[in-house]
């Protein structure tokens, strides 16, 4: 077997030639004396022509074992051909059945999502989720080119903590040696916190977990987030970095992924739109605009998902909302001056439903202040000393914010749930494969 072989990608440089391409089968039909097999390798997918008299015996006999999702290795000349998809096609002088694929159990037909989700390890094969996970790939890419054009250093936080990184209703927990209770992080914030200090600009971007007993199509129970932490900056210009970063992510998407895009059947155009500034709402004013459209919510309740689907609808660019209930939110966030009943903090929902993919804050850094909050939330204190050593030694004002992974990849794809945007989602009730 040779060592060498042509990715689909990569047929043009070898038009005219013989080569080998290998791969899994993505679709297949005989008719005696001609077999057409669509051959997926992961980079794309190409028609291969086999004709009984123009391949030996061997070659011949592997053609009836193909089956969908066989593994095959196939050898034969790449012709250009106009109507083809990819613009070539295969026509094969040898082929080789490598690994047989018997009742592969995802057909061509409609299968419920549960049916899917069990198969995860194998739907992931199919077009809709490859497209799916190149741009998942493509942003993630984007986000670390963002940051480090921008001089910003990469920290890594634990996964394994010792407090609260933002809500104790939705912490998995689990024992640690002698020293108790460890928590799998919510949140990178308050390491990132301490290291803005020490770098300046910073961010982690890795996975977090929060046990939300939540069976929406907005919650995982581990997804991605990217947290930018950056010293000096206040809450304005955390907003201006949020749209430069957002705008920055959907422009290389577009630019990169138009093919996957196109996969997807995802309308381009409203993302096209999302360029800076975004339009900013203060929290007070779009419970006002909700009640006024008969909403029930009181002032000081935090938005939902229909509250968000109400505030963005008939809008291309992502919203902000500022300035939140202190009581909705977490701990950490500045109290604000101009209204202390709220703090210095936004969130901001994408459009076309997807809601809330930030959620940001300038940070408390009054020593006192962020201990009483710490008190009145009844969290540990000793568990967030080292975090009020950051406001005992050269104290800073400081903002950033997470930006969920999931959410982001979702609502550029136009998926309708998180569950494709990651390849083995976790979920409530869900924890295999
Ligand atoms: O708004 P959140 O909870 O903010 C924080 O964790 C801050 N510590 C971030 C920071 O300032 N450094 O979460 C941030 C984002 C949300 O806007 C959402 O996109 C995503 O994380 N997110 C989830 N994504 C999927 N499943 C869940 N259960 C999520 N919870 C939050
Ligand atoms: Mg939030």
């Amino acid at each position: 077997m040779q060592t060498t072989f042509t990715s689909v990608r990569d047929l043009a440089s070898k038009a005219g030639q013989e080569t080998e391409l290998r791969g899994w089968v993505a679709g297949f039909r005989s008719s005696g004396k001609i077999a057409f097999l669509e051959l997926r390798d992961g980079t794309g997918s190409v028609q291969v022509v086999i004709a009984r008299n123009e391949v030996d015996d061997a070659s011949w006999e592997a053609v009836s074992g193909l089956a969908l999702e066989s593994s095959v290795r196939v050898a034969g000349v790449v012709r250009q051909d106009d109507r083809a998809p990819g613009g070539y096609e295969i026509t094969a002088s040898e082929i080789e059945l490598v690994g047989g694929s018997e009742e592969y159990p995802i057909q061509p037909k409609e299968h419920g999502v549960d049916f899917l989700l069990n198969r995860r390890h194998l739907w992931l094969r199919h077009a809709r989720q490859t497209a799916i996970m190149r741009v998942r790939d493509e942003v993630v890419k984007a986000i670390r080119d963002f940051f480090y054009e921008r001089d910003f250093v990469l920290v890594d936080s634990p996964i394994l903590t010792g407090a609260i990184g933002e809500s104790a209703g939705t912490l998995f927990s689990t024992e640690y040696f002698d020293l108790g209770t460890a928590y799998l992080a919510q949140t990178g914030q308050l390491y990132v916190e301490a290291a803005a200090a020490a770098l300046g600009k910073v961010y982690c971007f890795g996975p977090t977990f929060r046990a939300e007993k939540s069976k929406t199509r907005r919650h995982l129970t581990e997804f991605w987030m990217v947290e930018p932490e950056v010293a000096w900056l206040d809450s304005e210009g955390n907003m201006e970095l949020q749209q430069e970063f957002v705008s920055y992510i959907v422009a290389r998407a577009l630019e990169r992924r138009g093919a996957e895009l196109e996969e997807l059947e995802r309308d381009t155009r409203p993302l096209e739109a999302v360029t800076p500034p975004f339009d900013r709402m203060s929290y007070t004013e779009a419970v006002a605009r909700l009640q006024g459209g008969g909403a029930d919510i009181e002032w000081g309740s935090d938005l939902g998902a229909e509250h968000e689907s109400v505030l963005t609808k008939g809008r291309e660019k992502p919203l902000f909302i500022y300035d939140y209930p202190r009581a909705a939110k977490a701990f950490y966030m500045k109290e604000n001056p101009d209204d202390p009943r709220t703090v210095k903090c936004n969130d901001l929902l994408a459009p076309e439903g997807y809601g809330e993919i930030i959620g940001g804050s300038q940070r408390e850094d009054d020593y006192d202040r962020l201990l009483a909050r710490i008190r009145e939330e009844g969290l540990p204190e000793e568990a967030y000393d080292w975090y009020l050593d950051l406001r005992r030694y050269g104290t800073f004002p400081h903002s950033g914010f997470g930006l969920g992974l999931e959410r982001t990849v979702a609502w550029i794809c136009g998926a309708p749930h998180l569950r494709e945007a990651i390849a083995f989602p976790r979920m409530m009730t869900r924890l295999t494969p």
